[in-house]
């Protein structure tokens, strides 16, 4: 045996051996118990079968203190390398919890950075599977500085490649900017958590006492935080949803996105949904009914599903091309856009331009949700991202308005005014200032207090006689704020030969070094 081990073939089997064993079978179980995957065994469920090719398995850190020195696994607590989702190149590190509890060391980041170099000299997606205790202790400032660096790559990664993060363990302290950078966050639930300070150190500080999972548990940062995009029930499922994001998304900036291969013809129109939208105005409906029955079989992978539920967005494809879809959703808050709704629309906004994935907008708001609460938290400078976003985008820009469209959110969601390639609306579109009753109350204020007790009956009277002149998508349609009125049924194939027409647009920002986006 030690004679064998002497070989140079049999040195690398056996540091090849030890960088794949991570931690040991003890930590390796422990890892299992807890209900998580290994670091190997998620970057092989993420990527296509056999494509995985490892690079830096034998990497060990440089660290001389605290026993150290002796105490070396190769690979060093994180395993990277690039292989291919659904046949497309991707790059992949995944931190490995039962190394040193998957701290990131200065080899460690190392290692990373050379991976998220490559993904952008490549135009590839880079993900990160976060599973980590942070920064590696017995390191101090080199530790600290790896962070550094890979907080700098994120940034002058971002808008080049799609960088997603799964976190799949802890993600504590400074780590989380790395995250919380990259253009996805995925959780999955029970068993990852984010946060800056942890439980102790609130209970400290501000005497508060909170539990892991309510500080910053899937959940926390799904519905609350928004910080979270997607959870998923396990490991397993994660993977599997950051396969699906990942065929709406081109690999890089220059590139286009994957075609589909639906069989959903194009024109397939869908009559169910001119009984969609009731007569009743201030009567609500589900937008994603909406949006189910138009885009390819029906396929809509919502991205915040639990955050500002009032706002919704997501992927899809249309004649089996992506589309990122931002609706305003009359079932919850009546699609009112407030402060989260407008962070939460900016921001897909933003990647689906920075990515050339066009836009397609349905658009049924009754304004900016009124109240101390959002005009001290910052309406005015929030509610002004999603507008900036919309206006600087160059992609293709569909909008449809389905029923009210009013005031400043009429301008804000894609209207024609901020460059929209096509506008359609619906013949139970009303465009206005504002809604009939609030119009009325400030028009015929003194013809109703007037009125005495027969107040009712006058306003009742205005209000219809308001709604009538401006509850219609005609006044906009003939100044041409709106392209064409049209029947729902008409939606699906309407929208898919604009897509064709729009496949050459180009549409360029004036020269800047960069905007000034109110942050
Ligand atoms: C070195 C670490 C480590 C770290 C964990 N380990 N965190 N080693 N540096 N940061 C090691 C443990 O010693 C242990 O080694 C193994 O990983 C598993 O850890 P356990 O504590 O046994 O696991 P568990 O009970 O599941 O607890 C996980 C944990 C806890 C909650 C993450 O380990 C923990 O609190 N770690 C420290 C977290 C932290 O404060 N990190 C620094 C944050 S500040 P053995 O050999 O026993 O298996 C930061 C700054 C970044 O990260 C700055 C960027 C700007």
């Amino acid at each position: 045996m030690t004679e064998a081990t002497e070989t140079p073939v049999d040195e690398l089997q056996a540091r090849l051996e030890a960088s794949r064993q991570g931690g040991g079978e003890d930590r390796i179980a422990r890892q299992h118990a807890a209900g998580k995957l290994t670091a190997r065994e998620r970057v092989e469920l993420l990527l296509d079968p056999g494509s995985f090719v490892e690079v830096d398995a034998f990497v060990t850190h440089r660290c001389r203190d605290f026993g150290m020195e002796s105490n070396s696994i190769p690979g060093d607590g994180v395993v990277g390398g690039w292989g291919t989702v659904d046949g497309r190149l991707i790059y992949v590190f995944a931190q490995d919890f039962t190394v040193f509890g998957g701290s990131l060391s200065e080899t460690n980041a190392e290692k990373i950075c050379k991976l998220m170099d490559l993904a952008v000299e490549n135009g590839a997606p880079i993900i990160g599977l976060n599973d980590s205790g942070g920064a590696r202790i017995q390191e101090g400032v080199v530790s600290l500085g790896g962070y550094a660096d890979i907080f700098l790559r994120n940034t002058l990664a971002s808008g080049v490649v799609p960088q997603i993060s799964a976190i799949m363990g802890p993600c504590a302290g400074g780590a989380v900017y790395s995250p919380a950078i990259t253009d996805f966050i995925l959780m999955v639930e029970d068993t990852s958590y984010m946060f800056v300070t942890g439980p102790d150190v609130i209970k400290t500080v501000t005497h508060e006492e909170v539990t892991k999972e309510e500080l910053g548990g899937a959940h926390t940062h799904a519905a609350r935080s928004g910080v979270c995009h997607l959870t998923a029930p396990n490991d397993a499922a994660c993977l599997q949803t950051l396969r699906d994001l990942l065929s709406y998304l081109p690999s890089n900036n220059l590139d286009e996105p994957p075609v589909g291969t639906s069989q959903d013809a194009p024109d397939r129109e869908e009559p169910e949904l001119d009984r969609l939208i009731p007569e009743d105005p201030n009567k609500p409906y589900d937008i994603k009914r909406l949006i189910e029955g138009i885009v390819d079989d029906g396929r809509f992978l919502e991205i915040h599903s639990e955050y500002a539920r009032n706002l919704v967005v997501g992927f899809a494809r249309i004649g089996n091309q992506s589309v990122g879809v931002v609706a305003n959703q009359p079932a919850y808050l009546a699609g009112v856009l407030d402060i989260d709704a407008s962070l939460k629309g900016a921001r897909f906004v933003r990647f689906c331009d920075a990515f050339n994935i066009p836009l397609i907008t349905f658009e049924d708001v009754p304004g900016f949700l009124p109240g101390t609460q959002q005009e001290h938290g910052g309406i005015i400078r929030h509610g002004a991202k999603l507008l900036y976003a919309y206006a600087e985008a160059t992609v293709p820009k569909i909008t449809v308005i389905t029923r009210k469209a009013y005031g400043g959110a009429y301008c804000v969601m894609a209207s024609k005014h901020l460059r929209t390639d096509l506008n359609l609306a619906y013949p139970t579109a009303e465009i206005a200032v504002m809604g009939p009753e609030g119009a009325v109350n400030i028009l015929y204020r003194r013809e109703l207090a007037a009125a005495g007790d027969g107040a009712a009956e006058v306003r009742a009277r205005l209000v219809e006689e308001y709604r009538s002149k401006f509850s219609t998508p005609y006044i906009a349609a003939e100044r041409g704020f709106v392209d064409a009125v049209i029947e729902p049924r008409q939606t699906r194939p309407l929208i898919a030969r604009a897509l064709r027409q729009l496949r050459g647009k180009r549409s360029q920002m004036p020269a800047k070094k960069h905007g000034n986006l109110p942050l």
